[in-house]
This record gives C-alpha cells, sequence and structure tokens, in this order.
C-alpha cells in the first residue's frame, strides 16, 4: 500500500487550482440513469470514487466514456442491481436506488453496513421511496424496491441528509405528481445535481432551501453540465496555509460555499481576500484557537472537523470542537496525539489545547477527511511524518501530493 511521507515545516506560497468536487461528481454521474439519451459531465475529478461509480453503472449495463469529461450512456440499463462489492467500498452507491426505482420500477441494492465515522443508517431514503408507495424489503443485506411508478408524496426528512435529498429528488424527478421533500438538505452539491436534473427537463424548486418541490415528468432527456468545485478540498488548502505560516491562492473555488470557513478562519487570524478566480488566504502572526461545532449546510462543515482540529492542535489556547452531524468522527485524535497534540474527548466535543510544536510520527490513515487532517498536522510537524494506508485520501483528493509540493511542501509518496 502506498505511503505519504512528508518533511514538516515548510511555508505554504503560490497558487492551487481547486478540482471538480467528489460529492457532486456521484450524484450528478448517477443521475445519468433517469435517462435514455447520454449525458456529458465536465470538470469530474480523477479519484477512487468516481472509479467505484464507472465500475457500478457499467455493472447495470451503462456505457461511459472520457475522464475528466464524461459521457453516461444508459440506453438500455441490464441490471438494476448494486452488488456489496461495491457497495462497501463507497457508501454513496445508495444514490442509485431512487434513480432505479424511478426508471425501472425495481431495485436491488446492497445496504452499506458500518463505516470508520459511525453507523449511517439509510433508513430515512427507504422511508421516502415507502412514502411514495415503492414496496421495499430486506433481503440477505439488501434493499429490494419495487414500484409500478413511484406517487408524489410530502416526505419529512428527520435530519437533513445530503445523499437521501438527492437520492429522493432524483426519484421524484420521474414520479407520478408533485413530491415535497421538507428538511431538505442545502449543501451546494444537491443545487449542482438539482441544476444537472432541470436541464434533462425535470421541474424542481427550491433547491438550496430545506423545502424542494419536484413535479414529476414522464421522461427525461440527454444534457451537458458541469461539476462545481470541490469546497472540502478548498478548505483543506486554506487551512493548510494558516498552518503553515503560508500565503496561497486558492483557485477555481467558489467562496460563498465556503462562508462558514472563512468566517472561522478569520477569526483564527487570518487575512482571506477574494481575488480574481477565487480567494487569497494568508497564515496570520498568532493562530488563536476558536471553537468549532459542526452542522448541515450552512454550518460549518463536519468534512472539515479533522483539518480544523489538525489546526488548534498548534493554537495559541484552548479549542472546543464539537461533532453533531457524525457519531465517532474523531478517528483522527488518537493519530494527532502521537503527534504530540494535547486532545481530550468529551462526548461529543473534543478539547484540544494548543501546543508550540508537533512532531513527526508515523501514522495510520483512518478515514478520508481523518488522512487529510494528517497531512496538514505533518505539513508543520518537526521531522518526518509517515501516513499509511493513504487509499482513504485517493478516494477524495486529486494529485494531493503533487498540489501541496508545488505549493513549496516537502511531500512525496512511496508507492507500494
Ligand atoms: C454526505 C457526504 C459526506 C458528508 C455528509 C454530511 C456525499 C457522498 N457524502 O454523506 O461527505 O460528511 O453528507 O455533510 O455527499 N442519517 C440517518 N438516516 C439516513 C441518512 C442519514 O440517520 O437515512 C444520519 C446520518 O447518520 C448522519 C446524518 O443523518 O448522522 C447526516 O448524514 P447524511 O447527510 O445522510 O450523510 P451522507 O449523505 O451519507
Amino acid at each position: 500500500m502506498d505511503k505519504i511521507v512528508v518533511n514538516g515545516g515548510k511555508p505554504l506560497h503560490g497558487d492551487v487550482r481547486i478540482s471538480g468536487a467528489k460529492n457532486a461528481a456521484l450524484p450528478v454521474l448517477i443521475s445519468a440513469l433517469l435517462t435514455e439519451s447520454p449525458c456529458t459531465f465536465s470538470n469530474i475529478p480523477d479519484l477512487v470514487d468516481i472509479k467505484t461509480t464507472f465500475k457500478l453503472l457499467r455493472n447495470m449495463g451503462v456505457e461511459i466514456e472520457g475522464d475528466s469529461t464524461v459521457t453516461v450512456s444508459a440506453g438500455k440499463i441490464t441490471a438494476s442491481e448494486a452488488p456489496y462489492d461495491l457497495v462497501k467500498t463507497m457508501r454513496a452507491s445508495i444514490l442509485v436506488l431512487g434513480p432505479l426505482v424511478a426508471r425501472m420500477g425495481r431495485a436491488r441494492v446492497s445496504l452499506p453496513g458500518g463505516c470508520a465515522i459511525g453507523a449511517r443508517p439509510v433508513n430515512l431514503h427507504i422511508k421516502a421511496l415507502q412514502d411514495m408507495g415503492a414496496s421495499v424489503e430486506l433481503h440477505g443485506g439488501y434493499i429490494e424496491a419495487r414500484v409500478d411508478r413511484l406517487k408524489g408524496a410530502t416526505i419529512y426528512f428527520d435530519l437533513p441528509t445530503v445523499t437521501g435529498t438527492e437520492n429522493i429528488m432524483m426519484a421524484a424527478t420521474l414520479a407520478d405528481g408533485v413530491t415535497v421533500l421538507q428538511n431538505a438538505a442545502r449543501e451546494p452539491e444537491i443545487v449542482n445535481l438539482a441544476d444537472v436534473l432541470t436541464g434533462m427537463g425535470a421541474k424542481i424548486s427550491g433547491a438550496g432551501t430545506d423545502v424542494i418541490t419536484i413535479t414529476g415528468v414522464p421522461g427525461l432527456s440527454g444534457t451537458e453540465a458541469a461539476v462545481i468545485p470541490d469546497r472540502i478540498e478548498a478548505g483543506t488548502f486554506m487551512i493548510a496555509a494558516g498552518m503553515t505560516h503560508g500565503d496561497i491562492n486558492v483557485l477555481g473555488c467558489i467562496p460563498q460555499h465556503l462562508d462558514a470557513l472563512t468566517n472561522k478562519l478569520r477569526d483564527t487570524g487570518m487575512t482571506i481576500t477574494p481575488i480574481a478566480g477565487g480567494l487569497r488566504v494568508a497564515a496570520g502572526r498568532k493562530i488563536n484557537s476558536v471553537d468549532v461545532k459542526t452542522l448541515p449546510y450552512p454550518g460549518f462543515p463536519t468534512d472539515l472537523q479533522a483539518q480544523i482540529m489538525a489546526y488548534m492542535c498548534i493554537g495559541s489556547g484552548l479549542s472546543v470542537i464539537t461533532e453533531t452531524v457524525f457519531e465517532n468522527r474523531f478517528m483522527h485524535v488518537s493519530e494527532l496525539l502521537r503527534m504530540g497534540a494535547d486532545i481530550v474527548i468529551q462526548g461529543g466535543s473534543a478539547v484540544v489545547r494548543g501546543v508550540p510544536t508537533l512532531y513527526g510520527a508515523q501514522t495510520m490513515a483512518t478515514d478520508l477527511r481523518a488522512s487529510a487532517s494528517l497531512i496538514l498536522a505533518a505539513l508543520v510537524a518537526q521531522g518526518t511524518t509517515e501516513i499509511s494506508r493513504v487509499y482513504h485520501i485517493d478516494r477524495g483528493y486529486e494529485s494531493i501530493e503533487t498540489k501541496f509540493s508545488a505549493l513549496g511542501a516537502d511531500i512525496r509518496r512511496i508507492k507500494a
């Protein structure tokens, strides 16, 4: 297995270009299941999760051509099934459930099971499809759904689930009648998907708010659309600039998508200025410790919690980081402790006391965003840090070591 090796202590300078968002690209690619006509999507990042999505779609008889611009043709769906082997490596595979039921009237999708950051059930996806008239049964670890045609319904999500909102929004585009999603998630990736679906002929209003209304249509057509830039990747580089006493231009990002982070980083003393095509992000002289609470969008993203914790490890005081979206999302803490951090977990919060120096160590990535936090800590640590199990990071960050290296970091990948 590949390793990433970092010699810390180099301030970051220069430009970094942000790739397409993984969490937008996945539902956008899968949305092509809703139509017989080809769809062409650009700004697709080169990531392991994208390759898994291609496998998932090809397994259903879908044709896929291209790499950063991809044409997806679901003229004929030969198997409305997502097998365990693929779903277990990428939970977002559950996103095929809604489109398959809507177009084919049936789907057999493996239950995702547990993952490193908590139980992450899909009960809200299932209940919503049942509310729309589907019969859903669980057999041998698989969700088996059937319906003649989904019916529009008013769905209330107990929690604003991102992939749940996307799944049911896609399903509702081909349903008979009007579907209203209440307490819907408001993430920019949902707006991106709604725009793509609208381009295919769907009738959707309210995406980006907590009430989304979808009026079903008999069929959808092909479209051409671009995936939005990855706000989590952008946020990771912004935090890196603050940690390393750097000054970088984060290009190709959408600043509004980063408001929660930008405000927090300014409180830590960083200077963040809009520039043509992105943000200039510069470290402050001192790192003020700040408290952070993760929330659904537009709150502070849980996908940046591990990274801001790495930053707070070298803050000048005490920081309380509270995780409210996922239980058990503190796997990075034990690794940061091995680098000299001072962190105590109390329930759903981590109390981080800033230390003057982190030290290089051998560490292990446990999940996607946890691995990013270890790279950030390694960039400022005294000495050498080795991060193993980097396949986690390859799921969601495109060419991370190349991008950091271009900014002046001493970072390299050792191929297995
Ligand atoms: C998506 C993102 C992930 C991000 C997360 C929260 C993708 C591919 N992944 O994950 O990167 O960390 O949003 O921003 O976009 N829940 C239930 N029942 C359900 C569904 C969710 O109880 O049926 C709970 C979850 O356990 C969690 C909360 O709802 O506590 C939010 O999860 P959700 O928004 O669904 O996360 P994902 O869509 O899986």
